[in-house]
């Protein structure tokens, strides 16, 4: 098949299965919609659904916020999706859903305004048909998460109001608890108010087309599980590095760090995925156990499987850039990581004995997020100290590149034509943007579809959230207690020596396609 086959047949799969895609009419509410994230990703998501005649006929988005935006609220939004969606500014369906995105005042913690939102929203289910059914977004601080959902609670908005023929439902944005205690926590504030199936805690890498691939390139295909184990495989690495610093966010770095905020969840998300067993079906359920049953059975981490490091002033992309500590309102001697890594080992059948690597990084030389397996050598070299001499042999590696230029690729040995043997590594790559165009998806399109229809597949659950949690926080105290000399890497390199140590002290080093 050609590319363009591909692609038309891929289109009109996608279109067939609309119709069963489209969710019951219903009210999106985001709470903290003044913030960057609703006008960056959310309503652009939300309007790319709406191109594709993914979204209810009956549907109103409520954004909700402690300021008085209601007169700009809806044009500002209208801006962030024709600049962050490449949309067209007079684009017909553009209008109606402007038409259709409101604004709601109230303080977070304030009663009355609770009442009142009720009302607003009750006025909406008679305006515009939208039956009751709720999804709540709470884009807020982690402080508010329980106490938003404690107040909608309280004031009836936590249930349907009429039994069983609406529902209501809340996305929680990350960080979800900042070690094993927090979060246990906030689990048991938000399940005092809601049933677990009405929780939907956001990550979103879980919506992001490359990393559900992950599932359709092991499961989907016949010839990867038989490798798929201890036997072929020699090390597993997990590597999400960005070049970009902390982008003004300083006051939540400080509290967060590389760990708490991409390792504990994106990362071990993805290594759950690569990890698993075939699940019995693609339900939730099934999904999930399977993920859990990866997550227990990786050993506790020694403190000394683990490296850190804070990026000190540098250069990225021909920049000058300035060191973390010398970021707005970062403590000057701040002990902070801007780099996490560490060894895990999975005691299970299929990966005893294969460690995994992984790692985040805020100022890498450049961003590149990606799954390298690298499978085992041949047990014997043939090629390989003859009359050839031909020790240019590598192991095969196969990269599950998530972003950016998102694809899959393989490295294998080649003979170099010529009348010697020497062997080149050449790769067998396919990209996602070749095969299929461009997406302009964001990840939260497909996990606000996924909310709205009530499934929680891509989300993560209680059990999978504490047992991440379980592992992290005994390095997070270890940590805590080891003061380190910081900065220990430049803005624009690929992280400090003491990465590379873990690594090189197993005969290993960290790759990069
Ligand atoms: C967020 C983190 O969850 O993920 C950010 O808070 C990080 O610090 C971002 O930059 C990375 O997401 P993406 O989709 O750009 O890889």
């Amino acid at each position: 098949m050609s590319t363009t086959e591909v692609k038309t047949s891929a289109q009109q799969v996608e279109k067939s299965k609309h119709a069963e895609r489209r969710p019951d009419p219903c009210v999106v509410v985001i709470f903290g919609a003044s913030g960057d994230l609703t006008k960056r990703k959310l309503l652009p998501a939300l309007y790319h659904l709406e191109q594709q005649d993914l979204l209810p006929e009956e549907f109103v988005v409520v954004g909700v916020a402690r300021r008085d935006l209601s007169q700009t609220f809806a044009p500002d939004m209208k801006d962030g999706i024709i600049k962050g969606g490449g949309v067209e500014e007079n684009e017909p369906k553009l209008a109606k859903f402007i038409e259709r995105v409101k604004y709601f005042q109230t303080n977070f913690d304030d009663d009355a305004g609770y009442e009142k939102l009720k009302s607003f929203l009750a006025d909406l289910d008679k305006q515009y048909g939208t039956e009751g059914n709720r999804l709540f977004y709470l884009a807020v601080a982690p402080e508010y998460f329980a106490d938003i959902t404690q107040r909608l609670g309280n004031h009836g908005m936590a249930q349907p109001a009429d039994g069983s023929k609406s529902w209501v439902r809340v996305i929680i944005e990350k960080p979800f608890g900042t070690d094993l205690e927090s979060a246990k926590k906030l689990n048991n504030e938000i399940n005092a108010v809601l049933h677990e199936d009405q929780i939907f805690r956001i990550d979103h890498y879980l919506g992001k087309e490359t990393v559900q691939n992950i599932l359709v390139f092991r499961f989907g295909n016949g010839i990867f599980e038989p490798v798929w184990n201890r036997n072929y495989i020699d090390s597993v690495q997990i590597t999400a590095a960005e070049s970009i610093g902390i982008e003004g966010r300083g006051p939540f770095y400080e509290q967060a760090g590389a760990l708490r905020d991409v390792l504990q969840n994106h990362v071990m998300e993805v290594l759950s995925f690569v990890a698993m067993e075939p699940p019995d079906s693609f339900e939730s359920a099934a999904v999930r156990v399977e993920k859990l049953k990866v997550w227990k059975a990786i050993e506790p981490i020694p403190v000394t499987d683990t490296a850190r490091g804070q990026y000190g002033p540098g250069k990225v992309d021909g920049q000058d850039v300035i060191g973390y500590r010398q970021e707005d309102r970062v403590n000057p001697e701040s002990q902070t990581e801007t780099y996490a890594a560490m060894k895990l080992e999975i005691e299970n059948w299929r990966w005893a004995g294969v460690p995994f690597y992984i790692r985040a990084s805020k100022r890498l030389e450049r961003r590149v997020t990606e799954v390298n397996i690298i499978f085992k050598q041949p047990p014997l070299h043939i090629f390989k100290g003859g009359h050839d001499d031909c020790d240019n042999i590598e192991p095969n590696v196969l990269t599950l590149r998530i972003q950016p230029d998102d694809g899959i690729k393989l490295q294998i040995g080649a003979k170099i034509p010529g009348p010697t043997t020497n062997v080149a590594q050449v790769t067998m790559d396919f990209s996602y943007a070749e095969v299929f165009g461009k997406s302009s998806a964001n990840g939260y399109e497909r996990l606000l579809l996924d909310a709205m229809l009530g499934d929680g597949t891509l989300f993560a659950e209680r059990q999978g959230v504490e047992a991440t949690w379980a592992l992290m926080t005994p390095i997070l105290e270890a940590w805590a207690k080891e003061k380190k000399s910081f900065p220990n890497y430049a803005a624009g390199s690929w992280g400090p020596k003491e990465a590379d140590e873990l690594l090189a002290r197993d005969g290993r080093k960290w790759r990069v396609s």
